[in-house]
């Protein structure tokens, strides 16, 4: 009875062989290799024998239950950022299916419906744009705002939803119908605030809210040797100003824990006998603070036009994803708090600066988050870890919270 923390393991350990480099994971939103891992979550749903349905975002629900009352969703991601790590997203489906298979085994017909969800694509890693099928589901983004995306090498999400079975005109109707009773997400800590206090798990009480600036800087190409230094318009020695004053905006920002990070860079033509005619950047800002991350915003904003000017060439800025950090459900949250003190799991409350679909769902249901500790202290690499034993505490702590509010649920049903 209760969690079978191997089962949950075995899952996890299976989704990380599906896009395994020597380098990391690599299971990038709507390639062949999610596709690989999205039908494997689909074979364990129906194992399990959860009534499966994908929306037209990609969105993968198995509902354990029928009826009329709202369900109790729980669930996280399975596509990857390049080389990333094993378990962030994987862990809380896993535990998720883990929890639904737990509650089966303890009561054959649920009175309140559990669904465990796979949201598409949470990762910008892609198309440069976070938690889509969280956003599409909590109606935050529409088939209209979608249909100019294009990833890196250009391709457009429409054609990447056609090849994977689902039609861009389709997109609004995976709104959510009806707003799911909870949402819960059980995921890996992506820094080191757990292992530095010693908590097997955390409670999270708000998500930081990321900002992502589009920066295209346009120079001219010319040739390495002829062209004169004041003749040119180098791209990328312009991009590298705007690199070392984001740098240095940030410190201004430190004690707000305000953080932006240059994570894209893409240099053309890319070869050494031309100067370079034009550097395409991402700089992702975020903050639990929105004051401190739209003045650090501002402040890189400013920058980019004082360098464009003394430059003299053309610097394209816009703003993407701007979201608004969000505070979690105080009930839900005490639910998880009080789950962790009666197994006896150490726990401190947490903020998370990574971001996460709970943060999309919140603005429909009531969601609360539960962080594992991460013996790496790292995330976004290969490197993440977690224990065994710590799986197992969260699982059981997750557990504990879910069969309670299925309990209260019920009652209220009666
Ligand atoms: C999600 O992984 C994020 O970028 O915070
Ligand atoms: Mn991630
Ligand atoms: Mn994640």
């Amino acid at each position: 009875m209760g969690i079978d923390v191997k089962a949950v393991l075995d899952r996890v350990e299976a989704l990380g062989t599906i896009g395994r480099t020597e380098a990391g994971i690599t299971r990038l939103a709507f390639t062949a290799e999610d596709r690989e891992a999205r039908a494997l979550v689909i074979r364990w749903m129906n194992d399990l024998r959860l009534s499966v349905e994908v929306d037209a975002a990609g969105n993968i629900f198995g509902t354990w239950g029928d009826g009329t009352p709202p369900p109790i969703l729980l669930g996280s991601h399975i596509d990857s950022v390049p080389e990333g790590g094993m378990y962030d997203g994987c862990l809380g489906v896993a535990a998720a299916l883990e929890v639904v298979a737990a509650c089966g085994r303890e009561e054959r017909h649920p009175r309140i419906p559990l669904a465990v969800v796979v949201f598409q694509m949470e990762e910008s890693s892609r198309f440069g744009q976070a938690m889509f099928g969280s956003k599409v589901f909590a109606g935050r983004l529409t088939a209209a705002e979608v249909s100019e995306w294009r990833d890196h090498d250009g391709h457009t999400l429409g054609a990447c939803l056609a090849e994977n079975g689902a039609d861009l005109a389709q997109l609004d109707g995976a709104r959510y119908q009806r707003a799911p009773r909870a949402y819960l997400e059980l995921h890996i800590e992506q820094g080191t605030i757990l292992r530095d206090a010693a908590a097997a798990v955390g409670v999270v009480t708000g998500i930081a809210a990321p900002l992502r600036i589009r920066l295209a800087v346009i120079g001219e190409a010319a040739h390495s040797g002829a062209a004169l230094p004041d003749q040119r318009k180098d791209a990328l020695m312009a991009a590298a100003r705007i690199l070392s004053e984001v740098e240095d905006l940030v410190t201004r920002e430190r004690s707000w824990g305000t953080v932006a990070t240059v994570g894209f860079f893409r240099v053309h033509p890319n070869v050494v006998n031309v100067v370079p005619g034009k550097v395409e950047m991402g700089v992702d800002v975020r903050s639990v603070n929105v004051g401190s991350r739209q003045r650090l915003a501002r402040a890189i904003l400013q920058v980019v036009a004082k360098v464009s000017a003394e430059r003299r060439l053309e610097v394209r800025a816009s703003v993407v994803g701007d979201e608004m950090p969000i505070v979690l459900d105080a009930a839900l949250t005490d639910g998880l708090e009080t789950a962790a003190r009666d197994e006896e799991v150490a726990y401190q409350r947490v903020v998370s600066l990574a971001a996460h679909d709970a943060m999309q769902v919140a603005t429909i249901a009531p969601t609360a988050m539960l962080l594992v500790r991460n013996v790496s202290g790292t995330s976004h690499s290969s490197k993440e870890w977690i224990s065994p034993d710590d799986v197992d505490a969260g699982c059981r702590v997750f557990h504990r919270a879910v069969r309670t509010l299925l309990t209260t649920a019920a009652a209220e049903h009666a």
